[in-house]
C-alpha cells in the first residue's frame, strides 16, 4: 500500500484553500515515499502581493478578454471521464449575449469536433459531441438576462494511459478549428500507479489572489486540478455589472439573488491556459447555486462544465465519480438532496460498492461545505449532511476527505 503526503504552500486568502497533494509511491516520478522520510518540512514564504479583501480582476484585464474571430473556440478545457481511456474536451462559440431583449444562439448552428492523436500531424481521429447554450433569467424590472456562447463537449474515447495526445477542437467546416492543445491521460488504475501530482483548489473566483495561486499551481506541474466548489462568485454582482464582497450587505433589496454571467465567461478565458491541457475536474459549491426564473439553479456550472456522470452512473451533474490511477475519487453533491432516501445515496452506495481496493487502494470523497470546522461563519453548516452519509463513507474507509468553503486549513 502506497501512501499520500499532503504539502500546503502558504497560499491562504479570505476565500481561498490550496493544497498540492504528491502522490508519493508513484514509482514513474521518482517521488519519495513518507518510508524515505522524515522530511523537513517544505514551505511556501507568504506572497505579501495577496490581500485579505480579495480585488478582482476587472472585465479590461488582457486575460479576461475574447481573443477569437467569429465562432473559433475559446474557454477550451479537458476534464477526465470516469477511466483513463475517455477524457471530455469542452468549448465556447460564438458571443455571449446580456440585455433586456436577447435571442439564444441556436446550438446546432455550430458542429462540435474534435481532432486528435498522439502525433501533432495528422491528427489521426476525430471525435463528435453535443452542443448547447443556457440562459439566465430574471423577468424582473431592470434585470438584464444572459444567454451564453454556444457550449461544446466531445468525449474522445479509446485513449491509451499516461500517453500524451494532441488535439484541436471547433467546426471544421466554417472553418473554425483551434489551435493545436495537448493533454495526458491519467495512468491506467493499479496499485502501483498514480499521477504524479494533483493540485487541490476550492473556492478559486477570479482575483488577483486568484492570479498568485494558479500561477503557483502551475509552477507545480499538476497532472490534474480538483476545484472543490466554488468557481467564479459571479453571485457576488448584479446583472448590471456591478459587484460586492457581501452581496446582501451592498444589495438588500433585490428581488432576486443575482448574478453577472459574463463573469464566467472571464473565468473560463483566464483559465484556458491551465485546463486547456490539464484535465480539471469541478464540484459544485454554494456560489454556484444562481437561482434564475422558475426557480431553475447550478445552471452555468452544469452547462459549462462536462462530468463523467453517465460514465460513472449517477445521472446528475451534481455528484460523480472517476478514477485517477489508483485512486477512486467521488464527487459528492452538498446542495442537491444526500437524504439516505433520494437518489445521491443510493447511487453513492452502489459506487462504494463498485470500487475495487486491489485496483484503487485510495478513495478519495470530496465536497464543498466541511462537517467539521470551527468557523463561525458556517459553523456545523454541513451538519445534515454528515449525519446521512457519513456512516457510509466510514463503513467502506474512506481515506481522505477534501473540501472547500472555509478560509481556513484543518489537518
Ligand atoms: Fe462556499
Amino acid at each position: 500500500m502506497v501512501s499520500m503526503l499532503l504539502s500546503v504552500p502558504a497560499v491562504v486568502s479570505t476565500c481561498l484553500l490550496l493544497f498540492l497533494a504528491n502522490l508519493v509511491g508513484n514509482v514513474r516520478g521518482g517521488i519519495p515515499t513518507t518510508l524515505d522520510g522524515p522530511f523537513k518540512p517544505v514551505t511556501v514564504p507568504f506572497d505579501e502581493s495577496l490581500r485579505g479583501h480579495a480585488v478582482d480582476l476587472p472585465p479590461t484585464d488582457p486575460r479576461l478578454i475574447r481573443r477569437v474571430k467569429g465562432f473559433e473556440p475559446e474557454q477550451i478545457s479537458v476534464a477526465l471521464s470516469a477511466t483513463y481511456d475517455s477524457v471530455w474536451i469542452s468549448w465556447i462559440t460564438g458571443k455571449f449575449q446580456i440585455g433586456y431583449n436577447i435571442k439564444p444562439l441556436n446550438p446546432k448552428s455550430v458542429a462540435s469536433v474534435v481532432h486528435y492523436g498522439k502525433l501533432r500531424f495528422p491528427l489521426s481521429h476525430e471525435a463528435r459531441g453535443n452542443s448547447l447554450i443556457y440562459n439566465q433569467l430574471y423577468p424582473f424590472e431592470g434585470l438584464r438576462n444572459y444567454s451564453s456562447g454556444i457550449i461544446h463537449h466531445v468525449r474522445l474515447t479509446g485513449l491509451k494511459p499516461d500517453t500524451l495526445y494532441y488535439y484541436r477542437c471547433g467546426d471544421p467546416s466554417i472553418p473554425a478549428m483551434s489551435d493545436i492543445y495537448y493533454f495526458k491521460t491519467m495512468p491506467i488504475s493499479g496499485p502501483k500507479s498514480y499521477p504524479g501530482r494533483i493540485a487541490v483548489v476550492g473556492d478559486l473566483g477570479l482575483t488577483y489572489n486568484t492570479t498568485s495561486t494558479i500561477d503557483h499551481l502551475i509552477s507545480n506541474k499538476p497532472d490534474l486540478v480538483l476545484l472543490i466548489g466554488d468557481v467564479t462568485y459571479a453571485n457576488l454582482y448584479r446583472t448590471n455589472g456591478t459587484g460586492s464582497d457581501c452581496y446582501s450587505c451592498s444589495f438588500p433589496d433585490t428581488p432576486i439573488h443575482e448574478t453577472y454571467q459574463p463573469r464566467w465567461d472571464y473565468w473560463g478565458r483566464f483559465m484556458q491556459p491551465l485546463v486547456s491541457r490539464v484535465p480539471i475536474m469541478v464540484i459544485e459549491g454554494n456560489h454556484e447555486i444562481e437561482e434564475q426564473v422558475e426557480s431553475r439553479t447550478f445552471s452555468a456550472y452544469s452547462a459549462r462544465f462536462a462530468f463523467p456522470s453517465e460514465e460513472s452512473g449517477s445521472l446528475s451533474t451534481l455528484y460523480y465519480s472517476f478514477n485517477a490511477g489508483g485512486i477512486h475519487f467521488i464527487m459528492l453533491g452538498a446542495y442537491v438532496s444526500y437524504k439516505k432516501s433520494g437518489d445521491q445515496y443510493r447511487w453513492l452506495e452502489g459506487d462504494l460498492a463498485n470500487v475495487n481496493r486491489s485496483v484503487t487502494p485510495w478513495l478519495v470523497a470530496t465536497w464543498h461545505p466541511p462537517w467539521y470546522n470551527s468557523y463561525q461563519a458556517h459553523y456545523k453548516e454541513a451538519e445534515c449532511m454528515r449525519v446521512e452519509m457519513e456512516e457510509l463513507l466510514y463503513s467502506y474507509g474512506v481515506d481522505i476527505v477534501l473540501n472547500g468553503h472555509i478560509p481556513q486549513i484543518y489537518r
